[in-house]
Formats: C-alpha cells, structure tokens, sequence
C-alpha cells in the first residue's frame, strides 16, 4: 500500500485570518485524513531548516520575518498521492495567478508585502516531506 504523508502548513496570514477551518475542511472534504496537527509560532531555528533550500534567496530574509510573524498550524495530512494532490489544492505559488478552485486562487490575492504571502505550505516531494514532518513533528 502506497499511502502516503505531506507537511501541511497555515501560515501566519491564513491563521490570521481566521481560514485554519476552511483549510482544514478542504482537506478533509478531499478525503484526506489529518493525522497530527499543532499550533505554534516558529522561531529562525524551525524556519531555517525548513527553507534550507531557499537560503540566499532574495526572498529568504522577508519569508523567514513573515512566517514567524505569528502563529501557524502545522499538519500531517495523509492519503494516496497526497503530497501532489495537496500540492493542486493550494494552487500556484502567486494567488493572483493561482486557479480558481484552489487555496490560493479563492481565499489569496497580492498584497503588496515584500515577500507573497498564500495561506498555506505543502511538502514538493516524499524527500522533503519526511524532512519535513521530521522538523515540526520529530520522528
Ligand atoms: P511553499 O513551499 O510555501 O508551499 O510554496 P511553494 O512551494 O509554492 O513556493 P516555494 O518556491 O517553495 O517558495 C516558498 C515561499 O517563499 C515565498 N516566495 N516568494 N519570488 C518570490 O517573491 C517568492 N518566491 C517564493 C512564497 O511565500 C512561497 O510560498
Ligand atoms: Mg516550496
């Protein structure tokens, strides 16, 4: 059985405001199983080691600031092919182009902010979402 597990993240803009049920529900309503879920606010420790890969980045200072703005709930989200089914969910990475239909498309939009900000995170590969889930959740 090939079932798999992604890191799911609302970030600081999504909690903010007040879209961690929508989410949620959204998932849920796709039939994936939420498995493990927290609320916290991450500090550089976290972050670094989650955006390892975006270190250097022009955008790497302004997102390390935004998501440790304020609380995000992290998840693990399990199902068939969840990791690329989630990842269709949340919709592109800019709201302004991302479908409707997805996260980003209906509940996100540009807001001018040094760095864009989308309501949620999801894992990009089975590597990443072991790291991942690893850094918010141990082992
Ligand atoms: P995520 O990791 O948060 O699920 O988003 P993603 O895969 O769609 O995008 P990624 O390339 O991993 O970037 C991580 C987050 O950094 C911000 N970003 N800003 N050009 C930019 O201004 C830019 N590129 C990326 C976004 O907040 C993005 O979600
Ligand atoms: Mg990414």
């Amino acid at each position: 059985m090939s079932s798999e597990q992604t890191l799911i993240l609302v970030k600081p803009d999504g909690v903010k405001r007040g879209l961690v049920g929508e989410v949620i529900a959204r998932i849920e309503r796709k039939g994936y199983v939420v498995t493990n879920l927290k609320m916290l606010t991450a500090d550089r420790t976290i972050l670094a080691k989650h955006y390892a890969e975006h270190e250097g980045k022009p955008f790497y200072e302004p997102l390390m600031e935004f998501m440790a703005s304020g609380p995000i709930v992290a998840m693990v989200a399990q199902g068939e092919r969840v990791i690329e089914g989630f990842r269709k969910m949340a919709g592109a990475t800019d709201p302004t182009v991302a479908e409707a239909g997805t996260i980003r498309g209906d509940l996100a939009r540009d807001m001018g902010t040094k760095v864009v900000q989308n309501i949620v995170h999801g894992s990009d590969s089975p590597e990443s979402a072991a790291r991942e889930i690893k850094i918010f959740f141990g082992n």
